[in-house]
């Protein structure tokens, strides 16, 4: 493994006579005592790069709060690494609200999501008495208005707006174009918050223009867009969110914009573009998610098998869409290295595939690999962010287990998804089709006299 390729791999990742350790415990260690495939998160990454955030955003003058996006990793025991380094929690439906409560997050933390949020998702929030409830559409705003009402409580929000900014990034994860299904447009923005009902208080405006978005000025520009739209529609916003959406490198060489140059940068355009305009300097929330996990975050395999098939080497792992769906989702490419030898020269170029019946369940294209044989482990970099989140059961092959290593100890943090968990859920009818499920429940009948 080159000091490029290491880069790529959390803080303090090193090699032990030759193989590749992660917080440092040795990752074939790791793959044997857990099982594969298994996600590895490295603690001092996730508080570093949560506290990249966190300092800039303390020291904004307006006030400032960092809050990570759930969607991009919602196991508990990482919420609670990055709550100790200070972050607050964004959610975006009752079950992210649940891991978020789970992990110790306060109502007052929580600022919660959702293009279209269904009765159980608002009351979630009313009953954690979330701090901020995002806006999408004008109906939500009635129906959470009423909700409140009923509970003899008002509900501070914010509402989306939609800039009509298209950011460079993949289509799938680019958010703030108008006719985005996220947010309303400007005119529907300003026509809102006038007519917002009496049990809602309009704290301000939110904006979250896409993901994976390398180009740092113009996820920042998004400030100087708010200031104008604030001035023109007369709104004092108190509280400018402007979501997350940072990118970060997963192949050495790709850009890899800095977090805390960046929330810095932000800090700085709020204040800028709102003197410009001449309007009070807004609270700024950022809901950073993938620049924070994905860095920490390596996922172990195993080698089961290697194939020659015209002209192509396939190396097959014990895991692939099932665990990591952002490649066939966004075509992402990654740079996968042997635990045990990833310094040997590579002999030769190879596909790694994954176990899944699809064609493109593969987990990374054309690399270099020294002659990887089965039993052999896998480790993959930069998967801390949607890879977890995003996992499913295809195949019913339950989702890996998770681990954080901080200073040489590892300990669980998910257990792994067995088959039992699995088929839990289903239910079996004993009962011919058509005679009613909901009667299996009932003690048979006591047959009784036909009356003539
Ligand atoms: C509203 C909102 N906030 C924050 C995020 C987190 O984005 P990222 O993980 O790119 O930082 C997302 C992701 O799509 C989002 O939709």
């Amino acid at each position: 493994m080159s000091a490029s390729s290491l880069e790529l791999f959390p803080d303090g990742t090193g090699l032990e006579d030759g193989a590749l350790t992660v917080g440092g415990v040795r990752a074939d260690a790791l793959a044997d005592r857990f099982g594969t495939p298994l996600y590895v998160y490295d603690a001092a990454t996730l508080h570093r790069r949560a506290r990249a955030y966190v300092e800039p955003l303390d020291d904004a003058p307006g006030g400032g709060r960092a809050v990570f996006a759930l969607k991009a990793n919602p196991v508990p025991a990482v919420l609670r690494e990055l709550r100790r380094a200070g972050m607050g929690a964004d959610v975006a439906s009752a079950g992210e609200l649940a891991a978020a409560r789970l992990a110790g997050f306060e109502g007052s933390e929580l600022v919660v999501h959702g293009n279209a949020k269904s009765g159980e998702d608002l009351e979630a929030a009313l009953d954690a008495r979330a701090a901020l409830v995002v806006l999408d559409v004008a109906e939500e705003a009635t129906d959470l208005a009423r909700r409140a009402a009923e509970r003899g409580v008002r509900q501070d929000v914010l509402v989306r707006v939609t800039p009509d900014i298209a950011v460079d990034t993949h289509a799938k994860i680019r958010t703030g174009q108008a006719g985005s299904k996220f947010g309303l447009g400007p005119a529907d923005v300003a026509a809102l918050v006038p007519t917002l009902p009496g049990a809602l208080t309009f704290r301000g405006l939110h904006v979250h223009l896409g993901s994976q978005v390398v180009d740092a000025d113009t996820l920042g520009s998004t400030a100087a867009w708010c200031a104008r739209f604030a001035a023109d529609h007369d709104l004092s916003p108190e509280v400018l969110d402007l979501g997350g959406g940072l990118g970060v490198a997963y192949r050495c060489g790709d850009p890899s914009p800095d977090p805390r140059a960046y929330a810095a940068a932000v800090v700085a355009s709020v204040v800028r573009a709102f003197a410009e305009v001449g309007r009070p300097v807004p609270e700024l929330v950022l809901e950073p998610g993938r620049s924070v996990v994905a860095p920490a975050g390596v996922t172990l395999y195993r080698i089961l098998t290697v194939k020659r098939s015209a002209g192509t080497t396939w190396v097959a792992v014990d895991g692939g869409m099932g665990d990591n769906l952002r490649v066939a989702l966004y075509d992402t490419a990654y740079a996968p290295v042997l635990a045990g030898r990833p310094t040997a020269t590579p002999d030769g170029r190879y596909d790694l595939c994954g176990h899944h019946c699809e064609s493109g369940d593969v987990l990374a294209h054309d690399v270099g690999l020294a002659a990887p044989r089965p039993g052999d482990v896998v480790a993959v970099p930069v998967t801390g962010a949607y890879h977890q989140s995003l996992a499913t059961p295809y195949n019913l092959f339950g989702r890996p287990a998770a681990v954080l290593v901080d200073g040489g100890e590892a300990r669980l943090a998910t257990r792994r998804e067995t088959v039992e968990d699995l088929l839990r859920r289903e239910v079996l009818d004993p009962r011919p089709a058509g005679s009613g499920a909901a009667c299996a429940q009932s003690p048979p009948r006591t047959p009784t006299a036909t009356r003539p």
